[in-house]
């Protein structure tokens, strides 16, 4: 995985042995399927929580189409914006060519390949989809990139917005929440909060979305 420097759009990495053909197809089907599929702004919780922290190198995890990495950027940060679909990311890439020199787009499998170890001064997930595994590997990886003093911001959906759920329909409750990930950060964090609050913006069209779960943690060493 590269840091932003250069002026490549998207970068690829060893994303490990362990395919995960089918989800990278569902979301390859779910960008492929839209000109667009998200607003173009920031989330909320990204504005709130890191206005204010002192710039330094950023990982946006599941990027998307790339306006959370595009509002640090363009807000002083050094950003890596790792995305499993390559659709999402040639499209963050084309929004944000003013600021290829700060964004290093990134083509990655985050439940098969971890970030670099220690790198980063904000991890930042939001709606990133995790499933929980037994020994936590992957989670443990992006709880690893966060460099001592870092901040990690993890963010979901609240669980009791959603709907009945459909035959077939994959089960939230089989990925990490964010006050699940709290309790598994240990003695080298510091948790700042961990709490449902309303979201700032209304729930995208479609949605039941209200409310959003937020973990901030900065790392103490
Ligand atoms: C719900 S979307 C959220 C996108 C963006 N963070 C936002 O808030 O608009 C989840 C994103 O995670 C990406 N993703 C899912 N699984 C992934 C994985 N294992 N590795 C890397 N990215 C993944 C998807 O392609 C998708 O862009």
């Amino acid at each position: 995985m590269n840091t932003p420097s250069g002026t490549d759009t998207e970068t690829e990495i060893d994303t490990g042995s362990e395919a995960r053909t089918m989800d990278e197809q569902h979301w390859e089907d779910m960008y492929g399927g839209r000109e667009q599929v998200f607003s173009g702004n920031p989330n909320g919780v990204l504005v709130a929580e890191v206005t204010g922290l002192p710039p330094g190198q950023a990982l946006d995890v599941g990027c998307g189409e790339g306006a959370d990495a595009l509002w640090l950027a363009r807000h002083g940060w050094l950003v890596t914006a790792v995305d499993i679909s390559r659709t999402a990311l040639r499209r963050a890439a084309r929004t944000g060519a003013d600021l290829a020199d700060r964004v290093a787009w990134a083509y990655a499998d985050l439940e098969a390949a971890p970030p670099p170890a220690g790198a980063f001064d904000l991890v930042s997930a939001h709606y990133f989809p995790l499933r929980r595994r037994p020994g936590h590997t992957a989670l443990r990886g992006l709880l690893a990139a966060v460099a001592p003093g870092g901040t990690l911001l993890f963010v979901g959906h609240d669980l009791a917005d959603l709907p009945p759920r459909g035959d077939g329909a994959p089960d939230p409750a089989d990925y990490y929440q964010p006050g699940e990930v709290a309790g598994l950060l240990g003695d080298d964090w510091t948790v700042l909060a961990d709490e449902t609050r309303p979201r700032a913006a209304p729930a995208p069209p479609g949605t039941h979305h209200t409310h959003d779960t937020v973990l901030r943690a900065r790392r103490i060493r």
